[in-house]
């Protein structure tokens, strides 16, 4: 691990059997050694509590610390994540270990933060979450009446005349009430999240002024990290782009972008990548030559300061022995080991970073609970992903070198030039005041179709969308018409030149907007589909359709020159990734071929040590760290 200039390493992580091989027993012996050993060799650890897998006695004994899954089959272990965070069992039991855990190391040297559990997100729906979850429900809503009528229980004849008749969504024999199902994600995310907490309380306790993580899964519906990451003190995220996938680069961008600003800006931890190939995909392939030090900088550039990887050595038994490791079956003599040595020399050349920032003028708007609400079943089609329509917005973005955060709707956006949201289905009364409160001062928003269709309770806002954001958008959808597969939509505009949309339609009449871009042809022929409405000193566009990526690159090329936003470096090669940290300009070239870049004057390249001018040359994945001298 020295030789490879490891400096930090997650331990303990599912290690509860280990830990506590019989009820009350503690065996903790193996891992002083480790600690111990890591701390002489001048590694620092991440020191994990092992609550996430909790070992067979646990569920032998007390089978109702096992997850039910909507049909009622209880989920038994022997694979991972088989608990429920509702089970008073579970919860006594980890707290007990987690305390022991706190107490044997909160003032060992090697110890530089607490991460809790993994990935936390499982979902129960046993008789204990029942019953946790009225309890979230009546804190929610205080009456019955309340909730039927949030829920719109009339419907179908749903109403509930008494609190225990209330369940989680169970198997049922057609579509279930989505409010329901919205509402149980909320109290899922909340209630791992109490768990969270009170492992937190615990560890805090005991080794008070030590941060507190948890990894997130990069991205992911399971929990709604906004809320998450407001009680971590370090946000960390495990980050997985598929080597296969041409998009990962942009994606990886993505994860890291979220990551950087879960914590408000604040540096954050790449918890998880993988040296190479997964075992999890339905085909894994191996990174490139060059590819994981090229994926591990970006997440550098966009501000972590910590790149972590699952796993050290590979396992040679067990689900995951085909998963990479740092140090492959086949020994250090390998490729992937070399270039793990490689990249922890690199990484000490970036020591001066540490601390640093990313400035984003723009932000793309994410609300889990919009999320969720949009991917419900019934809708007008059932394949809207949320995040396949935020990923088209941020591509052109990424690929001209602009900077970009992730923000909630109803946070504080004065801060941005631009705020782009790709969807957001549901708008409540916060989000809508925010929104209008930001344009009116003068910010620039642009918004895409099937926006502003429900408020919280998931009922539709009456008279058409974008509901509660029509006066600030300037016009009203009559009539949402999803397109049939295959099918394109026409448009064309004098700004943005022709392009075509796909996937969605919607009859929309403008309301005092400008219209940019017209259909052409069929049913909607001369209707609006790209709009702009001028509001207090702002402007919020609106785009009814999915625009293919000439649409969509012209379109933000237009919103991003309204709005003033220019990218880091002008005329960027396709492939080359640029991003600003503090004051160092890095490159990344996600391309095969080689290119070269021109300088905007004289620098120094840290992670080569080269003083250049006039212009850099990149390799097929490689990368530079540009300082001003
Ligand atoms: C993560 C998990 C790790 C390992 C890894 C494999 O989800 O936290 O323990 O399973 O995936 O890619």
């Amino acid at each position: 691990m020295r030789e490879a200039g490891v400096t930090v390493v997650t331990v303990g992580v599912f290690s509860w059997a280990r830990l506590e091989p019989r009820p009350g027993e503690r065996d903790f012996g193996w891992l002083d050694r480790v600690l111990d050993l890591l701390h002489a060799g001048g590694i620092g650890v991440f020191l994990a509590t092992p609550t996430a897998s909790p070992p067979p006695w646990l569920g032998h004994r007390w089978p109702e610390t096992l997850p039910v899954d909507e049909a009622g089959h209880r989920l038994l272990y022997g694979a991972r994540n088989q608990f429920c965070p509702s089970a008073p069992v579970y919860r006594e039991r980890a707290l007990a270990l987690v305390r022991d855990l706190a107490d044997r190391y909160a003032a060992h040297p090697a110890l530089a933060a607490w991460h809790v559990g993994n990935e936390l997100g499982p979902t129960c729906h046993c008789d204990a979450t029942a019953g946790h979850f009225r309890r979230w429900l009546r804190d929610r809503y205080g009456s019955l009446d309340a909730l039927n009528d949030a829920w719109g229980t009339a419907f179908w004849s749903q109403r509930y005349g008494d609190w225990e008749e209330v369940l989680p969504p169970r198997l049922a024999p057609y579509v279930r009430n989505p409010a329901q199902r919205l509402d149980f994600r909320r109290f899922t995310s909340d209630a791992l999240l109490e768990h969270y907490l009170a492992e937190r309380a615990v560890l805090r306790r005991l080794a008070p002024g030590v941060p507190v993580t948890t990894n997130f899964i990069s991205l992911s519906p399971q929990v709604d990290q906004w809320t998450w990451a407001g009680e971590e003190d370090l946000v960390s995220v495990d980050l997985y782009p598929d080597p296969e996938d041409p998009g990962a680069p942009a994606a990886g961008a993505l994860g890291c972008d979220a990551a950087r600003s879960l914590g408000g800006g604040r540096p954050w931890a790449l918890m998880e990548q993988a040296p190479s190939a997964v075992n999890w995909r339905r085909r894994n392939l191996a990174k490139r030559p060059g590819q994981m030090r090229l994926w591990s900088l970006q997440a550098v550039a966009r501000g972590a300061d910590a790149v972590c990887f699952f796993q050290w050595r590979a396992s040679r038994a067990g689900a995951e022995k085909f998963h990479s490791g740092m140090l492959p079956h086949a020994g250090a003599d390998t490729r992937v080991h070399r270039e793990v040595r490689a990249l922890g020399a690199d990484l000490a050349r970036l020591g001066t970073l540490a601390g640093s920032r990313v400035d984003a003028r723009v932000a793309i708007l994410l609300d889990w609970q919009s999320w969720w609400a949009v991917e419900l079943e019934a809708h007008p089609r059932q394949d809207l992903a949320l995040l396949d329509l935020v990923a088209a917005w941020y591509r052109p973005l990424w690929e001209a070198g602009i900077a970009a955060d992730l923000a909630h709707p109803a946070g504080d956006l004065s801060g941005y030039d631009l705020v782009l949201a790709p969807n957001l289905y549901l708008a409540g009364a916060a989000t809508a005041a925010s929104l209008e409160a930001y344009v009116h001062a003068g910010g620039h928003l642009a918004v895409g179709f099937f926006s502003g269709v429900v408020d919280e309770c998931d009922r539709v806002h009456a008279g058409g969308c974008p509901g509660p954001l029509r006066p600030l958008l300037g016009l009203r959808v009559e009539e949402f018409l999803p397109l049939a597969g295959g099918e394109t939509l026409r448009c064309a505009s004098d700004r943005l030149g022709a392009f075509t949309g796909s996937l969605w339609a919607e009859h929309v009449r403008a309301e005092g907007a400008e219209v940019i871009a017209t259909v052409s042809g069929g049913d909607l022929d001369g209707l609006p589909v790209v709009l702009r409405n001028f509001h207090g000193d702002g402007s919020a566009w609106y785009v009814g359709t999915r625009p293919d990526e000439p649409g969509l690159d012209a379109l933000l090329r237009e919103v991003c020159a309204g709005a003033g936003v220019r990218p880091a470096v002008a005329g960027l090669p396709p492939g080359v990734e640029a991003v600003r940290r503090g004051d160092v300009l890095f490159l990344l070239n996600h391309g095969e071929r080689p290119v070269d870049v021109a300088l905007e004057g004289p620098c120094v390249d840290l992670l080569s040590g080269a003083r250049l001018d006039g212009a850099v040359a990149l390799a097929r994945f490689g990368a530079a760290a540009l300082r001003p001298r």
